[in-house]
């Protein structure tokens, strides 16, 4: 594992309970970032939390509620004294149907959880960060935010969504120190693969990356280290694919 170099920064994860964020939380401790490990499910927050190399903290989180974000924001910077690193990382997958079929009920939960938690956490991490010496915010997409997904509507359009607001952000807060960058992992065997796909589907899947295998949350972890330090100064605005070549076909 890379060591970024952290030392004295503060992060936020959120779905820092399982696969992804789980991992992201490894490697920003690891190289000596204070870490908030933000979950709905709190027991699986504090269980990664335990694991730390580093200072932590769990938090329950449901980035759908803008008060409870701030709440977590707020509790990052109380115990810590600021904030630097946010990733929002919480998602969820939605059912899976076409738009004709596609419910209105989950439509919305999947826009509330992928998409306005998002900007809950992007405007809580400005307002944070601005003023306080700037900061880096990390904005999970998919591969899904560039190109479509048959019977994912809810999910695509959440992370396309994901990728426009993160650019707003470079342009009306670079001044102010803020970083934002969103990433693009292509298919990783998480938890939130093995309950939406059958191991059928997953196979399938494999097919569709040149690399030949599905991702690991380790390997997008690692560019999550990378966008969080300095060492990423310059970048800001961009959509950072991290896919085994999905997006070349
Ligand atoms: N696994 C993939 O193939 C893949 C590919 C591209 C993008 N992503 C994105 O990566 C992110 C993490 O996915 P993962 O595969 O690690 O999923 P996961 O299901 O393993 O973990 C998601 C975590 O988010 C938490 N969560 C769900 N709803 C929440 C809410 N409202 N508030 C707070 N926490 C909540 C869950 O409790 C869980 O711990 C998601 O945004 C997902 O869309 C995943």
């Amino acid at each position: 594992m890379v060591n970024y170099e952290l030392d004295g920064k503060v992060a936020v994860v959120t779905g820092a309970g399982s696969g992804i964020g789980a991992e992201c939380a490894r490697v920003l401790s690891a190289s000596g970032a204070r870490v908030i490990a933000a979950d709905i499910n709190e027991a699986a927050a504090s269980q990664v939390s335990d694991g730390l190399a580093s200072e932590s903290q769990s938090v329950r989180v449901d980035t759908a509620d803008p008060d409870s974000v701030d709440a977590m924001v707020d509790a990052a910077v109380a115990r810590y004294g600021g904030l630097h690193i946010m990733v929002n990382n919480a998602g969820i997958g939605g059912e899976s149907a076409t738009i004709a079929d596609y419910s209105t009920e989950s439509w919305r939960m999947v826009l509330s959880v992928n998409l306005d938690g998002v900007f809950y956490g992007t405007r809580a991490a400005v307002r944070a960060m601005r003023g306080n010496g700037g900061g880096s915010i990390i904005n999970v997409a998919s591969i899904l935010g560039s190109v479509g997904f048959a019977m994912s509507s809810a999910y695509v359009a959440a992370k396309h969504g994901v990728v426009g607001l993160t650019k707003n952000v470079a342009l009306e807060h670079s001044a102010d120190g803020v970083r934002a960058n969103a990433i693009g992992p292509g298919f990783i065997k998480t938890p939130l693969l093995d309950d939406n796909l059958s191991s059928e589907a997953m196979d399938a899947l494999v097919g569709q990356h040149p690399i030949g295998r599905l991702g690991r949350s380790a390997e997008v972890a690692e560019l999550v280290g990378w966008l969080g330090s300095d060492a990423s100064s310059f970048a800001t605005g961009a959509y950072y694919p991290v896919d085994g070549g999905y997006l070349a076909r």
